[in-house]
């Protein structure tokens, strides 16, 4: 019935580095982060007192929790899409206009004088208010601005924060050719077989980047049993949570019966209202979770851009007022994007290649290996995926993502016939992908 079984996508899923790059792959680096951390001041002290001494060998190399971090993707592969000649479909950013009144509350607030200086370091007071407000209203249930909610730096910064206040070291996280995203399954049996006693976290994201995919109830419930049995914590990142398709429903796992006070639920501002230049993001918890991200946030960043969350306070009272609308940005976004994606699966068909159709989310992956294209000329310790994109860049100005770049090095093979378009574009970049798309074969063949 399913073509992609668990054991090809649960390992995905599991080995998902699109935060796990900064956040998860390295072990050190997000579980020793905060105790060497105290050491640096010291250590800073004392190299700068010894860096005088001509004798003294060079002694700045980098930390062990970041070895294995310098090559990324996202650097590699938005400096080659930065040339204006090059159709970006690339990166996850929008390039279509946010909601005017986003952008008019942030020029409104810059020109108060008291929202240009530090607000409370947990969440500017009118932000978290908003946002228990909006939240109370998806869940059913209270959330208390104050102790229940921790604004952040991006969902990256939500991610960041939970990770550092709730993972110790030696703890597990258990992060979790076909048509649609719905292909990609949940294997009750060989999730359950990755928890065992030392399963400290999951991290859980839908709407999924980069597959699309919307976890069912069914599934969120094989999760949330195993989060129980086994006093499991589940992070989950929904920074893609307005952006669903006709037929499906963003379910919030902390909604579950039980599952509140071990989930950690982490949102976008960036995802939300289409300014990921804005980076601001939230964790929404109870408060024995939140209290102790607070401390990481206290103790590292302090606090966020205070204009930035004032404008995002009003936006969110403006899309509050009118949830049952269907003129609400929360859902009018969707149905945009709905057309959107539809065009860009039916241009790449018409290319020979094999969209899989996402459920949520904003971007589409595509089967890119019945093209058959010769790559041998390229880089051979590269995956097939990431010599594609490069010599779909240079010979067709458009650009992806590679989708191995994704992976862990265990899955990685199995993913390098796919790349990841980005459909949240305006139409001129749409057309302009069009032009590319419908002259593909000419060029190629
Ligand atoms: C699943 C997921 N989580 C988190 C983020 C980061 O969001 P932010 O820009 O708010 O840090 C992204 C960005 O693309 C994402 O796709």
């Amino acid at each position: 019935m399913c073509r992609n079984s668990f054991l090809e996508s649960g390992r995905f899923f599991r080995s998902f580095i699109y935060y796990a790059g900064m956040f998860l792959a390295s072990r050190n680096f997000c579980c020793r982060g905060i105790r060497t951390c105290q050491l640096r001041t010291d250590l800073l002290s004392r190299s700068i007192t010894h860096s005088t001494s001509a004798t003294m060998p060079f002694r700045h190399k980098n930390t062990r929790r970041i070895e294995g971090l310098d090559s990324n993707v996202w650097v590699e592969f938005t400096k080659v899409a930065a040339d204006p000649s090059i159709v970006n479909l690339g990166q996850g950013l929008p390039d279509i206009s946010p909601p005017s009144y986003v952008k008019e509350e942030l020029a409104k607030v810059a020109a108060v004088d008291r929202l240009n200086q530090y607000t409370r370091g947990f969440g500017h007071p009118s932000l978290v208010k908003a946002l228990s407000q909006v939240y109370e209203k998806v869940c059913g249930r209270k959330i208390d601005p104050l102790t229940d909610i921790l604004v952040t730096v991006g969902a990256y910064g939500s991610l960041f924060s939970t990770i550092q206040a709730l993972i110790e070291e030696g703890d597990e996280k258990n992060d979790g050719n076909t048509a649609s995203s719905a292909d990609w399954v949940l294997d009750p049996a060989e999730l359950a077989n990755k928890f065992n006693s030392k399963t400290k976290a999951i991290i859980l994201n839908t709407p999924h980047n980069p597959i699309g995919k919307v976890f069912t109830r069914e599934e969120l419930q094989v999760i949330a049993d195993l989060c129980i049995k086994h006093d499991t914590l589940c992070i989950s990142d929904e920074v893609y949570e307005w952006l669903v398709y006709k037929g499906n429903k963003h379910i919030k796992i902390a909604m579950l019966p039980g599952m509140w006070d071990r989930t950690v639920t982490i949102g976008s501002a960036g995802k939300t209202y289409s300014v990921t230049g804005w980076k601001l993001g939230w964790s929404i918890g109870p408060e024995h979770l939140i209290k102790h991200l607070q401390v990481v946030h206290q103790n590292t960043l302090y606090t966020c851009p205070t204009p930035l969350q004032e404008a995002l306070a009003q936006a969110f009272w403006i899309d509050y007022k009118r949830m049952d609308d269907p003129e609400c940005y929360f859902y009018s976004l969707s149905r945009e994007l709905e057309s959107k994606r539809d065009r860009m699966a039916q241009l790449l068909k018409e290319a020979g290649l094999k969209p899989v159709i996402p459920d949520g989310g904003y971007f589409m992956i595509v089967d890119v290996s019945m093209l058959n294209v010769d790559l041998s000329d390229i880089d051979e310790k590269q995956p097939y995926d990431y010599k594609f994109v490069k010599w779909m860049i240079a010979s067709k100005k458009l650009s992806a993502i590679p989708l191995s770049a994704f992976c862990g090095p265990e899955t990685k093979r199995q993913f390098e016939k796919y790349i990841r378009f980005c459909f949240i574009k305006k139409d001129s970049t749409l057309d302009a992908a069009e032009v590319i798309l419908k002259n593909w074969n000419k060029q190629t063949c």
